[in-house]
């Protein structure tokens, strides 16, 4: 894998696009496709080729990195099913890198390899600002040889590369590493609730917790998130909707109880239903208020 050698990249997303675009910067030639053709201009300007189907990018590339919502978006681009699966897949390289349940990749594959392709999972954490910076962690699995051909590639995209076995133990990492996120968030939005229903100082309270000993880079940005009331979407309600029903169809599958991640998976279904789901994941205080607001009802 040389930087004089096209590599593929599908999804443009919230994620998708600055990590495009850091792999752009740092010398790497693009190939990419993605099904709302206008969010390719950005690459186009940055030097990528952009094509009009996902086959030009396969066609094209010996490795094609995908940073696809869902499931059903991963099957759709690989033809999955159908009979261009196997001339997409067949002698390349695919490295996933959106957040997938672990069933569905170890499935994904065994499909892959079946046709005489490459599969590497290389999940990411982090958001949309430490995608901008090039700063986010990725957790690889795969057959160790395709692992160590993967790896360079990612440096441009990621301040921290971690190896975790085979398939798909990068996914149950990442799975992991989200009931962190998703309960720490769900935690600072109540915490802003509580604030707010007791009228403290909003500014105030987002200064104690930047300096206490819970800070990190997410308190920081969803705090002050949270008290400006910027919804601006880094990690979209929908998005963690589906991240934290993965979370609990593993949980369950392994028989283990997580209280916290179904209060939370019940919060961001009742955000979505209030229609934020293109909003950032701190919009999950909306659903808390409108629980204050159910139970004064109730009690008056
Ligand atoms: N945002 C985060 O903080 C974050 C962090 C870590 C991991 N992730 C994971 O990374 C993945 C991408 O996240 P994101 O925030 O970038 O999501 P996003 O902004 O919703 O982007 C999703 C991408 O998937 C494409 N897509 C969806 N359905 C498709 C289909 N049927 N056929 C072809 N393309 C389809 C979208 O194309 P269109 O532009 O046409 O809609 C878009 O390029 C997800 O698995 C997510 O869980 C997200």
């Amino acid at each position: 894998m040389t930087a004089t050698i096209e590599i593929g990249f599908i999804g443009l997303g919230t994620m998708g696009t600055p990590m495009a675009l850091n792999l752009l910067k740092a010398g790497t030639p693009l190939v990419v496709w993605n099904r709302s053709k206008h969010r390719s201009d950005n690459l186009a300007a940055a030097g990528a080729r952009v094509v009009d189907h996902p086959i030009d990018v396969f066609a094209r590339c010996r490795t094609v990195i995908l940073m696809l919502a869902d499931e059903q978006a991963m099957d759709a681009v690989l033809a999955r099913g159908g009979h261009d699966f196997a001339a997409r897949v067949c002698g390349k390289a695919i490295v996933s890198m959106g957040t997938m349940s672990p069933d569905y990749s170890r499935c994904l594959s065994d499909d892959i390899h079946a046709v005489g392709g490459v599969y590497v999972e290389a999940p990411v954490s982090g958001s949309r600002k430490p995608a901008e910076a090039g700063q986010l962690v990725a957790m690889l699995a795969g057959d160790a040889d395709d692992v160590v051909a993967v790896r360079p590639l990612l440096a441009p995209m990621c301040r921290q590369v971690f190896e975790c076995g085979a398939i798909p133990a990068a996914l149950r990492m990442k799975l992991a590493v989200n009931v962190c996120l998703i309960t720490l968030v769900t935690g600072l939005a109540e915490a802003t609730h509580f604030a707010k229903s007791h009228n403290l100082d909003l500014t105030q309270f987002a200064a104690i917790l930047d300096e206490g000993p819970m800070a990190s880079d997410v308190s920081r940005i969803k705090i002050s998130k949270l008290v400006c009331g910027d919804f601006t979407r880094q990690a979209a309600i929908t998005d963690v909707l589906k991240n934290s029903r993965l979370v609990m169809e593993a949980a369950r599958d392994a028989a283990t109880s997580l209280p916290l991640m179904q209060a939370s998976l019940a919060l961001y279904a009742e955000t979505e239903a209030l229609g934020l789901g293109d909003d950032d994941m701190i919009a999950v205080i909306r659903a808390i208020e409108e629980r204050t607001a159910g139970s004064h009802g109730k009690s008056s």
